[in-house]
């Protein structure tokens, strides 16, 4: 990681679902050298993925963590929901090149993987990627800005 900003801290949050996976994801940080921030759940209790979305779109606003982990069933719900913030850049990812491209070209600042889809291995696997690869810069920067929100000035009637 060598985010300007880098606290070496990753956010980690999950739903019922993604519980046993984020827990499995854990002790990458540490091999890595990253502080984990874990945002919950931590129970088996089901939940509602948008709440931990929400904990994991604040920790990045206010700077706590400088990367987010997400795991639900699919990646999919969860990664929705913390994409309504203009902030995050959450990535869906199946497989480690997934992981590299999101980096490399999209500069993601979010992983999501889904618990129920994807085996352990190659979660691991794709964590370990996105967390040591860099974005590319260049004619990729330029994409990424076109989807940071500017001020609009009102239309003048
Ligand atoms: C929870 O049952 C499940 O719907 C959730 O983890 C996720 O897969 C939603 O996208």
């Amino acid at each position: 990681m060598t985010d300007k900003n880098d606290t070496k801290t990753v956010a980690l949050a999950c739903d019922h679902a993604g519980l046993p996976m984020k827990l499995a994801l854990l002790p990458v940080l540490e091999q890595l050298g990253l502080n984990p921030l874990d945002l919950g759940t931590h129970s088996g209790d089901s939940v509602d993925y948008p709440d931990f979305a929400e904990l994991m779109a604040q920790a990045l606003a206010d700077d706590r963590a400088s990367r987010g982990i997400l795991v639900c069933g699919t990646g999919i719900g969860i990664s929705i929901a913390a994409n309504r913030h203009s902030h995050i850049r959450a990535a869906l990812c199946h497989n480690s090149t997934d992981a590299r491209l999101s980096r490399q070209h999209n500069d993601a600042n979010v992983i999501a993987l889904g618990a129920r889809t994807m085996g352990i291995e190659v979660a691991l696997e794709s964590l370990t990627v996105f967390l040591q690869t860099d974005f590319e810069g260049g004619r990729h920067a330029r994409r990424v800005e076109k989807m940071t929100p500017t001020v609009r000035m009102p239309d003048v009637m």
